[in-house]
């Protein structure tokens, strides 16, 4: 009852009228765009296992993050927010108190995201039973904990142009779930001393990427990318975590297979790795 309750409030502060059967379709698909876009993983605390209540702490070189409640509990979560709110949140970082949100919130990939697929994921968040969990301070020193030096950050480093859609529809549609919703480049582009992404290397990996890993080069690069797996190894890698040598995935990967890629069908993953394979080789090998 309490959810359906929350469905009918978060429909009326989507301001739509719809019935019951698109609304469900529209939570359906928004159920589906939060696993592309791994969500989960960052706003669930590993310890805890309260789907989407926040206070995962996520290490960064500027200190500990801790990701918030996005549950629509009114008190400790988003259950008040409007639909507008929320887009301009997740697509280009700004509260709806209007400060800055830190890029460890990766807003900077999903500001190419669509407004509908934005829409989407909000009412299925909204469709979730809310769980009171109050938020967590971030443990990050000055001078990365000022938000409002978010400002010059973002004008560096934010850039929300969409780009000009590539003439393969599949191609645009790997693109679109790498770049978009995957936000794959968030660890695996290398980062200058600002932290901002160094997109002349696009994908290229790095040492201490993710949360202080060795980030895998997934350009196509035959000696030290994945320029020897085939559409198909990328495929049932994304699907199961399996590579092709029979080596298991590891570290913050598994959980992007997990609870991303592994939930899309076969058809994005196929997208997806037929976009990768079509992207610049680049040589870059990943050491400490
Ligand atoms: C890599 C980890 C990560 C991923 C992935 C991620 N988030 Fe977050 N998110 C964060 C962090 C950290 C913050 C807090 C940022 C801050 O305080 O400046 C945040 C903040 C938010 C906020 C603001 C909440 C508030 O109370 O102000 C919303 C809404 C949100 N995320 C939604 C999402 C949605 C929707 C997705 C998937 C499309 C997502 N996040 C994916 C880490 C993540
Ligand atoms: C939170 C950080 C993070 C994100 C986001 C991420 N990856 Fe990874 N990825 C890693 C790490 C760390 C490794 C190394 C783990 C390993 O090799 O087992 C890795 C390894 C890989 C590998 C294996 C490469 C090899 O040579 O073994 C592939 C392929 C890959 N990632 C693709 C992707 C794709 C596609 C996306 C976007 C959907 C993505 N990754 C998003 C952290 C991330």
């Amino acid at each position: 009852m309490e959810k359906i309750l929350n469905l009918a409030a978060s429909l009326l502060a989507m301001g739509v009228a719809a019935f019951p059967a698109e609304a469900n379709e529209m939570v359906e698909k928004g159920a589906y765009l939060t696993a592309a876009a791994g969500c989960q993983a960052c706003h669930t605390d590993p310890k805890e296992k309260q789907a989407f209540a926040g206070g995962r702490p996520l290490k960064t070189p500027f200190g500990i993050f801790y990701s918030p409640n996005i549950t629509p509990d009114s008190k400790s979560g988003i259950g008040n927010w409007t639909e507008e709110e929320f887009i301009k949140a997740v697509k280009q970082g700004i509260s709806p108190e209007g400060s800055h949100y830190f890029p460890a919130f990766p807003y900077t990939s999903y500001a190419k995201m669509t407004d509908q697929d934005a829409k989407a994921i909000f009412a299925y968040l909204r469709s979730l039973s809310p769980i009171e969990r109050e938020n967590r301070d971030h443990e990050i020193v000055a001078p990365f904990s000022w938000r409002w030096l978010q400002t010059g950050w973002k004008l560096l480093f934010f850039d929300d142009k969409t780009p000009a859609p590539l003439a393969d529809k599949k191609l645009d549609r790997g693109r679109y779930l790498v770049d978009a919703l995957g936000h794959c480049g968030e660890c695996h582009t290398p980062r200058n001393s600002l932290g901002g992404l160094d997109q002349s290397r696009y994908l290229a990996g790095m040492a201490g990427g993710g949360e202080g890993e060795l980030v895998s080069n997934i350009t196509p690069d035959p000696k030290t990318g994945i320029g020897d797996w085939s559409t198909g190894d990328m495929v049932s890698f994304l699907e199961t975590g399996m590579k092709p040598d029979f080596d298991d995935v590891q570290g913050s990967m598994e959980e992007v297979i997990s609870h991303g890629t592994s939930k899309l069908t076969k058809e994005d993953r196929e997208a997806m790795a037929e976009y990768l394979r079509s992207i610049t080789p680049i040589e870059n090998k990943i050491s400490r």
